[in-house]
């Protein structure tokens, strides 16, 4: 349905129609090498699908223009989603669902919160945004779709001890995307030549994604995806929230950030 109010899963908010496939997820059963994307949304889900689909394929770009990303590379929560198919995306802090190999991508809260006023406005699947000043104060109390942003990186940061979990920033892939894409192909156990990682890295660019109609969710139906509202790939920068938070917004998210990263070592660069 059209912008309707978020449902509740195990207390988080989440779109009616994945708590209706939740079963489904839950039913999921890990291959031994299977791999599981992990992130809070508008961290970079697409990207770091693009990236593992090139490198699944060796760099093939016609076989990672052969069907829209969400098809090649399924949420796991969404009907429909092959339950056996190499890399569902996950949502939760919860079991990694029995996926040996978990990588996790992580993205400042100040620019995931304007990503996601945005992403709001242009997918209908989500209730109406207001103003933005109002779904700050929602975000911060972790009444959007899929919860405190919060609880999920710290959930999935402390998580990286006990299992397989490469934990990556969005931040960090933006500086210097070839150490990034090397960190990942060191965690899979995959070596590959120069000339590989190069197609890996023009191919997944944002300039390259945004125009690639197998990346950039044109291809979504316009009822649930509106992207002359906003594109899905808007900008593809760190640092856009300066050009959106008030001076008073910004003193009071960063109050409410150090009372809630409070003990915790982890760490989020805010612009680079
Ligand atoms: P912005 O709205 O800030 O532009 P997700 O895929 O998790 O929904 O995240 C979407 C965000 O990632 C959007 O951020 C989008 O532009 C950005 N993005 C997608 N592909 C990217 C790329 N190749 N490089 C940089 N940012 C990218």
């Amino acid at each position: 349905g059209c912008r309707e109010e978020l449902g509740s899963l195990h207390g988080i908010p989440l779109y009616k129609s994945f708590i209706e496939g939740w079963p489904q997820v839950e039913a999921f059963q890990a291959r031994h090498d299977d791999l599981l994307i992990a992130t809070y949304p508008k961290s970079g889900t697409t990207w770091l699908s693009e990236i593992l689909d090139m490198i699944y394929h060796d760099g093939d770009v016609e076989k990672c223009r052969r069907d829209a990303i969400f098809n090649r590379v399924p949420f796991l929560e969404m009907k429909g989603a092959h339950p056996t198919d190499p890399a569902p995306p996950g949502l939760l802090p919860g079991e990694g669902l029995g996926c040996p190999q978990v990588i996790y991508m992580a993205r400042n809260p100040k620019d995931v919160v304007i990503s996601y006023y945005y992403f709001y406005q242009m997918a209908k699947m989500h209730p109406d945004p207001g103003m933005l000043a109002e779904f700050l104060e929602a975000f911060m109390n972790g009444k959007v779709a899929y919860g405190s942003w919060y609880e999920h990186v710290r959930g999935w940061w402390e998580k990286r001890q006990e299992k397989q979990l490469l934990y990556l920033f969005y931040e960090d892939m933006k500086k210097d995307p070839r150490r990034e894409v090397q960190k990942i192909l060191q965690f899979l156990g995959k070596e590959v030549v120069e000339e590989t990682v190069a197609r890996i890295l023009h191919h997944t660019s944002f300039q390259e994604m945004k125009k690639n109609p197998a990346a950039n969710y044109e291809t979504m139906p316009s009822s649930l995806m509106d992207h002359s509202l906003s594109p899905f790939m808007r900008k593809g920068i760190s640092g856009d929230w300066k050009n959106h938070f008030t001076v008073a917004q910004n003193e009071r998210f960063d109050r409410h950030y150090q009372q809630h990263m409070a003990g915790s070592d982890l760490c989020f660069q805010m612009e680079v």
